[in-house]
C-alpha cells in the first residue's frame, strides 16, 4: 500500500469530550504496558462481578506451556452486565434499533424489553434440557433473535457458535459436529436484498449428514412465514417456545474463564478452527475498546454493518455496545438496496451517530460516484470506523469526505477473530490520523515486527507483525484441539502471539497492515483459508489439482482465482467452470464465488512437489515481469503456458 502525505489531526471538538486526549492515551497506555495487572484490575470494574477476581493476569506465550487466563477466580455472567445491570437507569432506553431488509420495516427494543425476551427464551433453552457448559448452534438472519440468543446462552452458560447465514449447509453440519451442538437456532428464512436465503432447508440439509444426530432440536424463529419442512419431535417454532415462559430467569453464575462463545474461523490449513473466548476477560476488553476507540458517548446511536456471524458482529453488535448501555444498530439487508443510497438513508433515518463499516462497503459505493449518497444528509454522524481488510487510501478519503462531510475522524481498527476486539486504531481524541493506517495500540497491547527469523525489528520498518504479551480479549484455545492453537499461533515465534499479518511500521511509529503473509485470502472482509477451496474443488470427479490465490480487486480488495488441472479426458469447457463455481459456491457458501477460473494443463511445482504460488499469485495479478527466480522449477515450461493462457478477469 502506497504511503500517503495527508495528515488529519485530532479536531479540538472532538478531544474537548472525548474519552482520552493525547497525554491519556499516552500516560495510560505507558501503565498498561508497566503494571498490566493493576491496570486491568480497574478496567475489570467496568462490569459487574458476582465475585471480584483477585488474581488478574495468569498468562504464558512460550510454545510449550501455551496458557492464557484472565481474572480467573473472578465470577460473572455476561446477560446480567449487558442487560440486568442496565435496567433502572435504562430500562426504557432503546437497546437495538432493528432496520429490515425492507425499509419500512423497523422496531425499537428498549433494555427492559430485549432483557424479558432473552429471559424467556433462557427458560426456553433450559426446558429443552441446554445446560450450562452445553453447545448451542446458532445459523441466523441479522434480527434482533439472533443477540437474543447469544445472550439467552451466556445467561445460562450455554456456549453459542453463531454460523454465518452465508454458508453452506456442509458449513453448517461441520460446526455442529466440531461443537457438539445438541440444539440449532436458526429462521424460516433469512431475507437480504429482497431475496429470500432458506435457512431452515439448509439446516435440515446440513442436520443428514453423518454424526449430526448430536442435534436433538431445531429452534425456529418465524420471519418471512415461508414454506418450509417440518420434523415433528425435533422442529420447534421460537415464537411457541418462548412466549409461554417465565420473563425472570436466574442468571448462571460463571468462572471468568468459562467458555462464552466459539467462533470458527479460515486459517492457512486445513479446515476452518473454532476458536474459544471466554467470559470476564472477553467482556471487559470488548466493553472497554467499544467505549474508546468509538468514544462512545451516553445516547449516542451506534451502528455496526457487519453480521452476527463474524467477529465484529459479537463484540460490537452485541457484546460490546450492550455491556456499555449503548443504543445499537442492527440492519438486516444489504447496503446497495433497495438503491446504493440506502447506508445514508437508514443514517438519517435513525440519526446514526456512529458508523462501522468495512472497505469493501466503501469501495462499492464508491465506484458509483460522489452523487451515491444524495438522497441523505448524515448531519448525525460524529465519528466513522472501518473494519475487516486495510483501507487503501483512496477508499479512506471518499469515506472522510463523502460519507462524513469531511467532518468525522476515521478509526481504522485492525484485529482478528481471535483476538476478539480491537487491537491497533486510533483513539478519535488521541491519535492523528494518516489515511491507510490503523495508527497505533490499543491499551494493553504490545505490538512487535520481526523477520522471518523471528528477530525484532526496530524503528521504522517491515515485517510479520506479532503480539508480545497477552491482553484479556484473547481467544484461549481452538475448541478441542489446543495442539492445533500452539501450532498455528505460538509455534513459528517462540513466545510470540503470530497474527498471521504483514505490516509497516512509520517514522511516526504508526503501522500499517500490509495483508496476510499465509495463505489466507480476504475477500470482502470475509476470511478464506485457499485450502479449503483447493479441497473443495479437488472432491469434484473432473478436478485433478486445484491450486487457489488471491489477486487484486477494485471493490472486495481480493478476488478469489483458480487454476485448475483436469483429469485425463475431461473436456475444459464455459459449461465445466460454471459448474465448478456452483460446486464451491455450495460446498462452503456463495462468499467463496471463484471470480476467475484458469485451465492449468500444469501447475508451477518444486522438484519437491511443492506448488510455488507466489508464482500463482503474479500471474494472476497480471504481474508477469517479475516473476523471480523460476530455475528451481521442475519444469519451469509449465509458467509460459500459464502466462499465454492467462485467463481474462
Ligand atoms: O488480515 C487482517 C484483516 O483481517 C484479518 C482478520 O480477519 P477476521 O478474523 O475475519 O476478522 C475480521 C474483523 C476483525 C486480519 O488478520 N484485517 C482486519 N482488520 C483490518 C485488517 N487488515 C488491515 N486493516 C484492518 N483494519
Amino acid at each position: 500500500m502506497s504511503e500517503h502525505k495527508n495528515v488529519y489531526p485530532v479536531r479540538d471538538s472532538i478531544a474537548a469530550s472525548a474519552w482520552a486526549d493525547k497525554d491519556k492515551y499516552a500516560a495510560m497506555y505507558q501503565q498498561s504496558m508497566d503494571d498490566p495487572e493493576s491496570f486491568w484490575a480497574e478496567q475489570a470494574k467496568r462490569l459487574d462481578w458476582i465475585k471480584a477476581p483477585t488474581k488478574i493476569k495468569n498468562t504464558s506465550f512460550a510454545r510449550d506451556n501455551v496458557d492464557i487466563r484472565w481474572f480467573e477466580d473472578g465470577e460473572l455472567n455476561v446477560s446480567a452486565n449487558c442487560l440486568d445491570r442496565h435496567l433502572e437507569k435504562r430500562g426504557d432506553q432503546t437497546a437495538i434499533i432493528w432496520e429490515g431488509d425492507n425499509p419500512n420495516d423497523s422496531k425499537h427494543i428498549t433494555y427492559r424489553e430485549l432483557y424479558e425476551r432473552t429471559n424467556q427464551l433462557a427458560n426456553g433453552l433450559k426446558s429443552l434440557g441446554v445446560k450450562k457448559g452445553d453447545t448451542v448452534t446458532l445459523y441466523m438472519p441479522m434480527i434482533p433473535e439472533a443477540a437474543m440468543a447469544m445472550l439467552a446462552c451466556a445467561r445460562i452458560g450455554a456456549v453459542h457458535s453463531v454460523v454465518f447465514g452465508g454458508f453452506s449447509p456442509d458449513a453448517v453440519a461441520q460446526r455442529v459436529i466440531g461443537a457438539d451442538s445438541k440444539l440449532v437456532i436458526t429462521a424460516d428464512e433469512s431475507v437480504r436484498g429482497g431475496k429470500h436465503v432458506p435457512l431452515k432447508e439448509n439446516v435440515d440439509s446440513a442436520l443428514t449428514r453423518d454424526g449430526t444426530d448430536v442435534c436433538k432440536n431445531v429452534l425456529v424463529v418465524k420471519r418471512t412465514g415461508g414454506d418450509i419442512d417440518w420434523k415433528e419431535g425435533r422442529d420447534i417454532w421460537f415464537d411457541e417456545l418462548v412466549d409461554k415462559q417465565s420473563t425472570e430467569c436466574q442468571a448462571e453464575t460463571m468462572n471468568a474463564e468459562d467458555p462464552l462463545f466459539i467462533l470458527y474461523t479460515s486459517g492457512s490449513t486445513g479446515a476452518p478452527k473454532g476458536l474459544k473466548h471466554t467470559t470476564g476477560g472477553y467482556l471487559t476488553y470488548a466493553a472497554m475498546t467499544h467505549q474508546y476507540v468509538f468514544d462512545y458517548q451516553e445516547g449516542e446511536v451506534y451502528w455496526c454493518t457487519a453480521d452476527v456471524g463474524w467477529v465484529t458482529g459479537h463484540s460490537y453488535i452485541v457484546y460490546g455496545p450492550l455491556a456499555n448501555g449503548a443504543t445499537t444498530l442492527m440492519f438486516e439487508g444489504v447496503p446497495s438496496y433497495p438503491s446504493h443510497g440506502r447506508m445514508g438513508e437508514v443514517v438519517d433515518k435513525h440519526q446514526v451517530n456512529i458508523l462501522y463499516t468495512a472497505p469493501t462497503a466503501v469501495r462499492a459505493l464508491m465506484a458509483h460516484g460522489d452523487n451515491v449518497m444524495d438522497s441523505s444528509k448524515r448531519d448525525s454522524l460524529r465519528l466513522l470506523g472501518s473494519v475487516g481488510e486495510p483501507i487503501n487510501p483512496e477508499a479512506w478519503e471518499w469515506f472522510y469526505r463523502v460519507i462524513g462531510n469531511e467532518k468525522c475522524p476515521i478509526v481504522d481498527t485492525w484485529w482478528q477473530t481471535e483476538t476478539g476486539g480491537i487491537m491497533i486504531a486510533p483513539l478519535p481524541g488521541a491519535t492523528d490520523l494518516k489515511p491507510g493506517s490503523a495508527t497505533t495500540p490499543f491499551f494493553g497491547v504490545n505490538p512487535a515486527l520481526v523477520d522471518n527469523e523471528g528477530h525484532k525489528l526496530e524503528g521504522e520498518t517491515e515485517g510479520n507483525l506479532v503480539i508480545l504479551d497477552s491482553w484479556p480479549g484473547q481467544a484461549r484455545s481452538i475448541w478441542g484441539d489446543h495442539e492445533r492453537f500452539v501450532q498455528t499461533y505460538f509455534s513459528t515465534y517462540d513466545g510470540m502471539y503470530f497474527t498471521g499479518d504483514g505490516c509497516r511500521r512509520d517514522e511516526d511509529g504508526y503501522y500499517w497492515i500490509t495483508g496476510r503473509v499465509d495463505d489466507v485470502l480476504n475477500v470482502s472482509g470475509h476470511r478464506m483459508g485457499t485450502a479449503e477451496i483447493e479441497s473443495s474443488l479437488v472432491a469434484h470427479s473432473a478436478v485433478a489439482e486445484a491450486a487457489v490465490v488471491g489477486f487484486p480487486h477494485d471493490i472486495k480488495g481480493q478476488g478469489i482465482y483458480i487454476y485448475v488441472t483436469l483429469n485425463d479426458g475431461i473436456d475444459p469447457t464455459d459449461e465445466l467452470k460454471k459448474e465448478l463455481t456452483q460446486w464451491v459456491r455450495k460446498d462452503i457458501g456463495p462468499i467463496a464465488s471463484p471470480d476467475v477460473i484458469q485451465w492449468a494443463p500444469g501447475l508451477p511445482k518444486t522438484r519437491s512437489g511443492k506448488i510455488m504460488r507466489r508464482i500463482l499469485r503474479k500471474i494472476a495479478a497480471n504481474e508477469c515481469d517479475g516473476l523471480g527466480d523460476t530455475s528451481t522449477l521442475a519444469d519451469p515450461s509449465v509458467v509460459d503456458e500459464l502466462i499465454e493462457h492467462r485467463a481474462n478477469q
